[in-house]
Protein backbone atom coordinates (compact mmCIF):
# COMPACT_ATOMS: atom_id res chain seq x y z
CA UNK A 1 0.00 0.00 0.00
CA UNK A 2 2.91 2.37 0.78
CA UNK A 3 5.72 3.45 -1.65
CA UNK A 4 8.72 3.73 0.10
CA UNK A 5 9.94 7.50 -0.03
CA UNK A 6 13.17 8.73 1.35
CA UNK A 7 12.92 10.08 4.68
CA UNK A 8 14.00 13.53 4.10
CA UNK A 9 11.28 13.65 1.14
CA UNK A 10 8.59 12.39 3.58
CA UNK A 11 9.26 14.73 6.01
CA UNK A 12 9.09 17.67 3.37
CA UNK A 13 5.88 15.79 2.07
CA UNK A 14 4.18 15.93 5.45
CA UNK A 15 5.03 19.60 5.92
CA UNK A 16 4.08 20.55 2.50
CA UNK A 17 0.79 18.34 3.14
CA UNK A 18 -0.26 19.84 6.40
CA UNK A 19 0.07 22.99 4.59
CA UNK A 20 -2.47 21.28 2.10
CA UNK A 21 -4.97 19.86 4.48
CA UNK A 22 -4.99 23.91 5.88
CA UNK A 23 -5.27 24.97 2.14
CA UNK A 24 -8.37 22.71 2.13
CA UNK A 25 -6.76 21.28 -1.30
CA UNK A 26 -6.25 17.34 0.37
CA UNK A 27 -8.48 16.28 -2.40
CA UNK A 28 -6.92 17.23 -5.53
CA UNK A 29 -3.63 15.05 -4.64
CA UNK A 30 -3.17 11.98 -5.02
CA UNK A 31 0.20 9.69 -4.56
CA UNK A 32 2.62 10.10 -1.33
CA UNK A 33 0.89 13.53 -0.66
CA UNK A 34 -2.87 11.99 -0.68
CA UNK A 35 -1.60 9.11 1.54
CA UNK A 36 0.30 11.71 3.61
CA UNK A 37 -2.98 14.13 3.90
CA UNK A 38 -5.05 11.32 5.21
CA UNK A 39 -2.53 9.58 7.72
CA UNK A 40 -1.73 13.09 9.58
CA UNK A 41 -6.11 13.24 9.20
CA UNK A 42 -6.65 9.89 10.74
CA UNK A 43 -3.56 10.20 12.82
CA UNK A 44 -3.83 13.37 14.37
CA UNK A 45 -7.06 12.50 16.32
CA UNK A 46 -8.01 10.07 19.14
CA UNK A 47 -10.23 6.87 18.49
CA UNK A 48 -13.43 7.13 17.41
CA UNK A 49 -15.24 9.39 20.51
CA UNK A 50 -18.95 8.53 21.18
CA UNK A 51 -20.40 11.65 19.60
CA UNK A 52 -18.82 10.31 16.30
CA UNK A 53 -19.80 6.62 16.85
CA UNK A 54 -23.02 8.79 17.06
CA UNK A 55 -22.92 9.49 13.30
CA UNK A 56 -21.31 12.74 13.29
CA UNK A 57 -18.58 11.99 11.70
CA UNK A 58 -20.19 11.34 8.84
CA UNK A 59 -21.16 15.22 9.25
CA UNK A 60 -18.79 17.86 6.46
CA UNK A 61 -21.18 20.36 6.85
CA UNK A 62 -22.16 22.94 9.61
CA UNK A 63 -24.19 25.91 10.22
CA UNK A 64 -22.05 29.21 10.68
CA UNK A 65 -21.99 33.05 9.30
CA UNK A 66 -19.49 33.51 6.73
CA UNK A 67 -18.70 36.31 4.55
CA UNK A 68 -17.15 36.08 1.24
CA UNK A 69 -15.69 39.03 0.63
CA UNK A 70 -14.80 42.52 2.78
CA UNK A 71 -17.57 44.83 3.48
CA UNK A 72 -20.00 46.12 5.48
CA UNK A 73 -22.62 44.38 6.91
CA UNK A 74 -24.49 43.17 3.94
CA UNK A 75 -21.53 41.07 3.14
CA UNK A 76 -22.70 39.09 6.21
CA UNK A 77 -24.48 35.17 4.95
CA UNK A 78 -25.79 32.63 6.72
CA UNK A 79 -25.17 29.13 5.58
CA UNK A 80 -25.76 25.64 6.71
CA UNK A 81 -22.81 23.89 4.47
CA UNK A 82 -20.35 25.45 5.63
CA UNK A 83 -16.77 23.50 5.72
CA UNK A 84 -17.09 21.37 9.43
CA UNK A 85 -13.47 21.77 10.97
CA UNK A 86 -10.71 18.73 10.84
CA UNK A 87 -7.82 18.20 13.52
CA UNK A 88 -5.06 18.64 11.00
CA UNK A 89 -2.54 18.42 13.95
CA UNK A 90 -2.43 16.08 17.47
CA UNK A 91 -3.13 18.89 19.71
CA UNK A 92 -5.91 20.32 18.50
CA UNK A 93 -9.50 20.00 19.63
CA UNK A 94 -13.08 20.32 18.03
CA UNK A 95 -15.18 23.20 20.42
CA UNK A 96 -19.34 22.77 20.24
CA UNK A 97 -19.36 26.39 19.92
CA UNK A 98 -22.71 27.30 22.76
CA UNK A 99 -22.11 31.01 22.94
CA UNK A 100 -19.56 33.78 20.82
CA UNK A 101 -18.11 37.11 21.86
CA UNK A 102 -18.18 40.07 19.33
CA UNK A 103 -15.36 42.39 19.48
CA UNK A 104 -14.44 45.73 17.24
CA UNK A 105 -11.89 43.44 15.55
CA UNK A 106 -14.99 41.50 14.29
CA UNK A 107 -16.12 44.57 12.78
CA UNK A 108 -12.56 45.52 11.23
CA UNK A 109 -11.97 42.29 9.77
CA UNK A 110 -15.33 42.26 8.13
CA UNK A 111 -14.34 45.53 6.44
CA UNK A 112 -11.06 43.99 5.33
CA UNK A 113 -8.89 45.28 8.27
CA UNK A 114 -5.57 43.16 8.42
CA UNK A 115 -6.39 41.24 5.35
CA UNK A 116 -2.99 41.05 4.02
CA UNK A 117 -0.99 39.93 7.51
CA UNK A 118 -3.95 37.45 8.57
CA UNK A 119 -2.91 36.06 4.65
CA UNK A 120 0.50 35.64 5.33
CA UNK A 121 -0.12 34.32 8.93
CA UNK A 122 -2.56 31.95 6.73
CA UNK A 123 -0.49 30.97 4.03
CA UNK A 124 3.37 31.28 5.04
CA UNK A 125 4.38 30.00 1.98
CA UNK A 126 2.04 32.12 -0.44
CA UNK A 127 0.85 28.76 -2.27
CA UNK A 128 -3.34 30.00 -2.22
CA UNK A 129 -4.66 31.98 -4.60
CA UNK A 130 -5.39 35.51 -3.10
CA UNK A 131 -9.19 35.20 -1.34
CA UNK A 132 -8.56 31.54 -0.09
CA UNK A 133 -9.53 32.80 3.14
CA UNK A 134 -13.13 32.85 2.12
CA UNK A 135 -15.75 31.64 3.13
CA UNK A 136 -14.38 33.68 6.12
CA UNK A 137 -16.27 33.12 9.69
CA UNK A 138 -15.55 35.97 12.26
CA UNK A 139 -16.50 35.81 15.90
CA UNK A 140 -12.67 35.99 18.17
CA UNK A 141 -14.34 34.34 21.43
CA UNK A 142 -15.89 31.05 22.31
CA UNK A 143 -17.72 29.33 25.20
CA UNK A 144 -18.65 25.37 24.37
CA UNK A 145 -17.75 22.13 25.06
CA UNK A 146 -15.44 20.17 23.64
CA UNK A 147 -16.57 17.40 21.38
CA UNK A 148 -13.22 15.87 19.95
CA UNK A 149 -9.46 15.65 21.43
CA UNK A 150 -6.22 15.12 19.34
CA UNK A 151 -4.21 12.55 19.79
CA UNK A 152 -1.27 14.35 21.99
CA UNK A 153 -4.31 16.30 23.77
CA UNK A 154 -3.54 15.54 28.27
CA UNK A 155 -5.34 18.19 29.60
CA UNK A 156 -8.64 17.90 27.94
CA UNK A 157 -11.35 15.09 27.47
CA UNK A 158 -14.43 15.36 25.22
CA UNK A 159 -17.52 17.16 27.32
CA UNK A 160 -15.22 19.47 29.14
CA UNK A 161 -16.82 23.05 29.65
CA UNK A 162 -14.34 25.53 27.99
CA UNK A 163 -13.49 28.82 26.96
CA UNK A 164 -11.08 30.45 24.21
CA UNK A 165 -9.90 33.44 22.65
CA UNK A 166 -9.54 32.51 18.90
CA UNK A 167 -5.89 34.22 17.29
CA UNK A 168 -7.88 36.48 14.17
CA UNK A 169 -5.93 33.91 11.46
CA UNK A 170 -8.21 31.11 12.80
CA UNK A 171 -11.73 30.41 11.51
CA UNK A 172 -13.79 31.90 14.08
CA UNK A 173 -17.09 30.83 16.33
CA UNK A 174 -19.91 32.39 14.62
CA UNK A 175 -20.24 28.72 13.51
CA UNK A 176 -21.54 25.08 15.10
CA UNK A 177 -17.92 24.04 15.63
CA UNK A 178 -14.24 25.88 15.92
CA UNK A 179 -10.97 23.79 15.93
CA UNK A 180 -8.52 25.41 18.12
CA UNK A 181 -5.20 24.07 19.63
CA UNK A 182 -5.49 22.94 23.12
CA UNK A 183 -2.67 25.99 24.30
CA UNK A 184 -5.28 28.14 23.34
CA UNK A 185 -8.34 26.65 25.36
CA UNK A 186 -8.94 26.55 28.96
CA UNK A 187 -11.65 25.24 31.42
CA UNK A 188 -14.72 27.43 32.00
CA UNK A 189 -15.57 29.08 35.51
CA UNK A 190 -17.70 27.14 36.97
CA UNK A 191 -19.48 30.17 37.82
CA UNK A 192 -20.27 31.37 34.79
CA UNK A 193 -22.93 30.65 31.57
CA UNK A 194 -21.71 30.12 28.93
CA UNK A 195 -23.31 33.38 27.51
CA UNK A 196 -21.52 35.33 29.95
CA UNK A 197 -17.86 33.09 29.99
CA UNK A 198 -18.22 34.15 25.73
CA UNK A 199 -17.79 38.16 27.45
CA UNK A 200 -14.43 37.25 28.52
CA UNK A 201 -11.47 35.78 26.98
CA UNK A 202 -10.16 38.29 23.81
CA UNK A 203 -10.65 40.86 25.98
CA UNK A 204 -9.35 39.59 28.96
CA UNK A 205 -5.81 38.08 26.79
CA UNK A 206 -5.72 40.89 25.47
CA UNK A 207 -5.76 42.76 28.72
CA UNK A 208 -3.12 40.37 30.03
CA UNK A 209 -1.09 40.49 27.56
CA UNK A 210 -0.52 44.23 27.80
CA UNK A 211 -0.89 44.78 31.51
CA UNK A 212 1.25 41.81 32.47
CA UNK A 213 3.30 40.21 29.65
CA UNK A 214 4.16 44.21 28.71
CA UNK A 215 3.10 46.60 31.15
CA UNK A 216 5.00 44.37 33.67
CA UNK A 217 2.05 44.29 36.55
CA UNK A 218 0.91 41.16 38.67
CA UNK A 219 -0.71 39.90 41.62
CA UNK A 220 2.07 40.49 44.26
CA UNK A 221 3.26 44.15 42.38
CA UNK A 222 0.20 46.24 41.81
CA UNK A 223 -0.70 47.01 45.38
CA UNK A 224 0.83 50.72 45.31
CA UNK A 225 0.60 51.74 41.95
CA UNK A 226 -1.40 54.29 40.16
CA UNK A 227 -2.85 53.09 36.74
CA UNK A 228 -4.89 55.14 34.39
CA UNK A 229 -7.47 53.29 31.62
CA UNK A 230 -8.29 55.05 29.15
CA UNK A 231 -11.89 54.54 27.63
CA UNK A 232 -11.99 52.15 30.06
CA UNK A 233 -16.43 51.36 29.87
CA UNK A 234 -15.69 49.06 26.52
CA UNK A 235 -14.58 44.83 26.92
CA UNK A 236 -10.89 45.14 27.25
CA UNK A 237 -11.69 48.48 30.08
CA UNK A 238 -14.35 46.54 32.45
CA UNK A 239 -12.05 43.87 32.36
CA UNK A 240 -8.78 46.05 33.00
CA UNK A 241 -10.40 47.71 35.74
CA UNK A 242 -11.54 44.47 37.71
CA UNK A 243 -8.27 42.84 37.62
CA UNK A 244 -6.15 45.90 38.46
CA UNK A 245 -8.66 46.23 41.55
CA UNK A 246 -8.52 42.57 42.55
CA UNK A 247 -4.55 42.95 42.11
CA UNK A 248 -4.95 46.29 44.64
CA UNK A 249 -3.69 48.52 42.26
CA UNK A 250 -5.14 52.41 42.22
CA UNK A 251 -7.26 52.56 39.07
CA UNK A 252 -8.48 56.04 37.44
CA UNK A 253 -10.38 56.05 34.36
CA UNK A 254 -11.83 57.79 31.60
CA UNK A 255 -15.06 57.44 29.86
CA UNK A 256 -17.70 59.40 29.13
CA UNK A 257 -20.59 60.93 31.78
CA UNK A 258 -22.94 58.45 31.25
CA UNK A 259 -20.80 55.07 31.91
CA UNK A 260 -19.49 57.23 35.44
CA UNK A 261 -21.55 54.51 37.28
CA UNK A 262 -20.87 51.75 35.36
CA UNK A 263 -17.36 51.97 35.61
CA UNK A 264 -17.23 52.74 39.62
CA UNK A 265 -19.40 49.48 39.93
CA UNK A 266 -16.59 47.40 38.58
CA UNK A 267 -13.91 49.09 41.38
CA UNK A 268 -12.78 52.66 39.23
CA UNK A 269 -11.84 54.91 41.86
CA UNK A 270 -11.68 57.88 40.02
CA UNK A 271 -13.95 58.77 36.98
CA UNK A 272 -12.65 61.67 34.45
CA UNK A 273 -15.53 62.45 31.85
CA UNK A 274 -13.83 62.77 28.56
CA UNK A 275 -17.10 64.63 27.14
CA UNK A 276 -16.59 67.44 29.01
CA UNK A 277 -13.50 68.91 27.51
CA UNK A 278 -10.10 68.59 27.12
CA UNK A 279 -9.35 65.25 29.39
CA UNK A 280 -5.73 65.86 29.52
CA UNK A 281 -6.72 69.35 31.80
CA UNK A 282 -8.15 67.31 35.05
CA UNK A 283 -6.02 64.20 34.32
CA UNK A 284 -2.90 66.69 34.90
CA UNK A 285 -3.80 67.89 38.05
CA UNK A 286 -3.85 64.45 39.59
CA UNK A 287 -1.00 62.68 41.17
CA UNK A 288 1.31 61.11 37.94
CA UNK A 289 0.47 56.95 37.22
CA UNK A 290 2.58 53.82 36.78
CA UNK A 291 1.08 52.76 33.88
CA UNK A 292 -1.27 54.31 31.55
CA UNK A 293 -3.55 51.50 29.35
CA UNK A 294 -4.60 53.52 26.12
CA UNK A 295 -7.45 51.91 24.43
CA UNK A 296 -8.44 55.01 22.52
CA UNK A 297 -5.55 56.26 20.62
CA UNK A 298 -5.84 58.70 18.47
CA UNK A 299 -3.76 61.94 19.89
CA UNK A 300 -3.93 60.08 23.35
CA UNK A 301 -0.09 59.55 22.73
CA UNK A 302 0.46 63.35 22.32
CA UNK A 303 -0.40 64.17 25.91
CA UNK A 304 -0.18 60.99 27.91
CA UNK A 305 3.07 59.94 28.49
CA UNK A 306 3.62 63.44 30.17
CA UNK A 307 1.09 62.03 32.64
CA UNK A 308 2.96 59.34 33.89
CA UNK A 309 6.06 59.22 36.85
CA UNK A 310 9.19 59.80 34.65
CA UNK A 311 12.63 57.68 35.89
CA UNK A 312 9.96 55.46 37.46
CA UNK A 313 9.84 52.70 35.22
CA UNK A 314 6.30 53.89 34.08
CA UNK A 315 5.01 52.34 30.94
CA UNK A 316 2.16 54.13 28.27
CA UNK A 317 0.76 50.56 26.65
CA UNK A 318 -1.40 51.26 23.76
CA UNK A 319 -3.59 48.83 21.88
CA UNK A 320 -4.21 50.95 18.90
CA UNK A 321 -1.08 50.47 17.03
CA UNK A 322 -0.59 50.76 13.31
CA UNK A 323 0.75 47.33 12.70
CA UNK A 324 -1.96 45.46 10.64
CA UNK A 325 -2.98 48.76 8.72
CA UNK A 326 0.97 49.31 7.65
CA UNK A 327 0.74 45.89 6.38
CA UNK A 328 -2.73 46.55 4.56
CA UNK A 329 -1.29 49.86 2.95
CA UNK A 330 2.24 49.17 2.17
CA UNK A 331 2.63 45.09 1.83
CA UNK A 332 4.44 43.02 3.83
CA UNK A 333 7.60 43.34 3.97
CA UNK A 334 7.67 47.78 3.72
CA UNK A 335 4.81 47.41 5.91
CA UNK A 336 6.84 45.66 8.77
CA UNK A 337 9.58 48.02 8.20
CA UNK A 338 7.50 50.80 8.77
CA UNK A 339 5.93 49.69 11.53
CA UNK A 340 9.58 48.69 13.36
CA UNK A 341 10.78 51.88 12.35
CA UNK A 342 7.58 54.16 13.74
CA UNK A 343 7.63 51.67 16.93
CA UNK A 344 11.61 52.55 17.47
CA UNK A 345 11.65 55.79 17.14
CA UNK A 346 8.31 56.95 19.79
CA UNK A 347 10.32 54.10 22.29
CA UNK A 348 13.45 56.41 21.51
CA UNK A 349 11.72 59.69 21.74
CA UNK A 350 10.03 59.01 25.42
CA UNK A 351 13.01 57.17 26.82
CA UNK A 352 15.02 60.14 26.88
CA UNK A 353 12.14 61.72 29.00
CA UNK A 354 12.39 58.85 31.48
CA UNK A 355 9.14 57.23 30.45
CA UNK A 356 8.46 53.94 28.32
CA UNK A 357 6.00 53.85 25.13
CA UNK A 358 4.91 50.14 24.36
CA UNK A 359 2.69 48.86 21.84
CA UNK A 360 0.09 46.27 23.35
CA UNK A 361 -1.06 43.16 21.51
CA UNK A 362 -3.99 40.32 21.60
CA UNK A 363 -2.17 37.22 22.74
CA UNK A 364 -4.12 34.06 22.84
CA UNK A 365 -3.44 32.15 25.78
CA UNK A 366 -4.81 29.08 27.63
CA UNK A 367 -2.72 29.18 30.54
CA UNK A 368 -3.61 33.63 30.86
CA UNK A 369 -7.64 31.87 31.16
CA UNK A 370 -6.97 29.57 33.67
CA UNK A 371 -5.94 32.23 35.62
CA UNK A 372 -8.46 34.37 35.18
CA UNK A 373 -10.74 31.14 35.68
CA UNK A 374 -9.61 31.42 38.80
CA UNK A 375 -10.33 35.08 39.64
CA UNK A 376 -13.59 34.91 37.87
CA UNK A 377 -14.22 31.55 40.29
CA UNK A 378 -12.74 33.59 43.41
CA UNK A 379 -15.88 36.28 42.72
CA UNK A 380 -13.11 38.65 41.77
CA UNK A 381 -13.97 39.65 38.53
CA UNK A 382 -17.33 39.43 36.78
CA UNK A 383 -18.48 38.86 33.15
CA UNK A 384 -19.92 41.90 31.82
CA UNK A 385 -22.78 41.42 29.02
CA UNK A 386 -23.82 44.37 27.53
CA UNK A 387 -26.42 42.55 25.12
CA UNK A 388 -27.03 39.25 23.88
CA UNK A 389 -28.23 38.18 20.45
CA UNK A 390 -29.87 34.62 18.81
CA UNK A 391 -27.65 32.89 16.22
CA UNK A 392 -30.16 34.36 13.44
CA UNK A 393 -29.41 37.71 14.84
CA UNK A 394 -25.60 37.72 13.83
CA UNK A 395 -26.31 41.15 11.67
CA UNK A 396 -28.09 42.54 14.64
CA UNK A 397 -25.09 42.21 16.36
CA UNK A 398 -22.51 43.39 14.58
CA UNK A 399 -24.73 47.04 13.97
CA UNK A 400 -24.90 46.91 17.61
CA UNK A 401 -20.87 46.80 17.68
CA UNK A 402 -20.91 49.53 14.97
CA UNK A 403 -22.57 51.97 17.05
CA UNK A 404 -19.37 52.58 19.40
CA UNK A 405 -20.25 53.52 23.09
CA UNK A 406 -20.16 49.95 24.36
CA UNK A 407 -20.98 48.78 28.05
CA UNK A 408 -19.37 45.67 28.23
CA UNK A 409 -19.67 43.23 25.92
CA UNK A 410 -21.87 41.97 22.86
CA UNK A 411 -22.59 37.82 22.81
CA UNK A 412 -24.20 35.71 20.42
CA UNK A 413 -25.66 32.52 21.57
CA UNK A 414 -25.13 29.54 18.88
CA UNK A 415 -26.94 26.99 20.77
CA UNK A 416 -28.25 26.31 24.20
CA UNK A 417 -26.52 22.87 23.94
CA UNK A 418 -28.83 19.90 25.25
CA UNK A 419 -29.34 16.59 24.44
CA UNK A 420 -27.04 16.63 21.39
CA UNK A 421 -23.93 16.78 24.04
N1 LIG B 1 -3.84 45.70 19.70
C1 LIG B 1 -4.66 44.68 19.92
O1 LIG B 1 -4.27 43.50 19.79
C2 LIG B 1 -6.06 44.96 20.40
C3 LIG B 1 -6.77 43.96 21.05
C4 LIG B 1 -8.06 44.27 21.51
C5 LIG B 1 -8.58 45.53 21.31
N2 LIG B 1 -7.87 46.45 20.63
C6 LIG B 1 -8.42 47.79 20.40
O2 LIG B 1 -8.58 48.42 21.66
C7 LIG B 1 -9.70 49.29 21.62
C8 LIG B 1 -10.62 48.98 22.80
O3 LIG B 1 -11.21 47.70 22.61
P1 LIG B 1 -12.58 47.38 23.32
O4 LIG B 1 -12.91 45.97 23.01
O5 LIG B 1 -12.53 47.77 24.75
O6 LIG B 1 -13.55 48.38 22.53
P2 LIG B 1 -15.04 48.83 22.90
O7 LIG B 1 -15.69 47.72 23.66
O8 LIG B 1 -15.67 49.31 21.68
O9 LIG B 1 -14.84 50.02 23.94
C9 LIG B 1 -14.23 51.24 23.62
C10 LIG B 1 -14.72 52.23 24.67
O10 LIG B 1 -13.93 53.41 24.60
C11 LIG B 1 -14.78 54.50 24.96
N3 LIG B 1 -14.23 55.69 24.31
C12 LIG B 1 -14.29 56.03 23.01
N4 LIG B 1 -13.62 57.19 22.80
C13 LIG B 1 -13.12 57.55 24.00
C14 LIG B 1 -12.31 58.63 24.45
N5 LIG B 1 -11.92 59.60 23.62
N6 LIG B 1 -11.97 58.68 25.76
C15 LIG B 1 -12.37 57.72 26.62
N7 LIG B 1 -13.15 56.67 26.26
C16 LIG B 1 -13.49 56.59 24.96
C17 LIG B 1 -16.16 54.16 24.47
O11 LIG B 1 -17.09 54.54 25.47
P3 LIG B 1 -17.92 55.92 25.49
O12 LIG B 1 -19.37 55.59 25.32
O13 LIG B 1 -17.61 56.41 26.83
O14 LIG B 1 -17.43 56.75 24.36
C18 LIG B 1 -16.16 52.64 24.43
O15 LIG B 1 -16.96 52.08 25.41
C19 LIG B 1 -10.37 49.08 20.26
O16 LIG B 1 -9.97 50.12 19.41
C20 LIG B 1 -9.81 47.76 19.79
O17 LIG B 1 -9.77 47.68 18.39
C21 LIG B 1 -6.61 46.21 20.18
Amino acid sequence: MFTRVPRQSLTLTATFARCTLRAGRHLCFDGPLLTTCVLIGRLSRKPRSDWRRRGENSRTIMPAWVIDKYGSNDVLRFTRNAGFPVINYPNEVIVKVLSAGLNPLDVSMRDGYGAAALSMKRDPLNIKQSGSEFPLVLGRDASGVIMECGLDVKHFRERDEVWAAIPPWKQGSLAEFVVLSANEVSHKPKSLSHVEAAAVPYVATTAWSALVNTGGLNKDNCAKKRVLILGGSGGVGTFAIQMLKAWGAHVTVTCSQNAERFVRDLGADHVVDYTAGPVEEPLSSLEKFDLILDNVGGDTERWALNLLKPWCGAKFVTLITPFLQNIDSLGIADGMMQSAATGATKMLKHLVKGVHYRWGFFAPSGPALDEIREMVDAGQIRAVVEETFSFSQVPQAFEKMEKGHARGKTVVQISKGGEDL
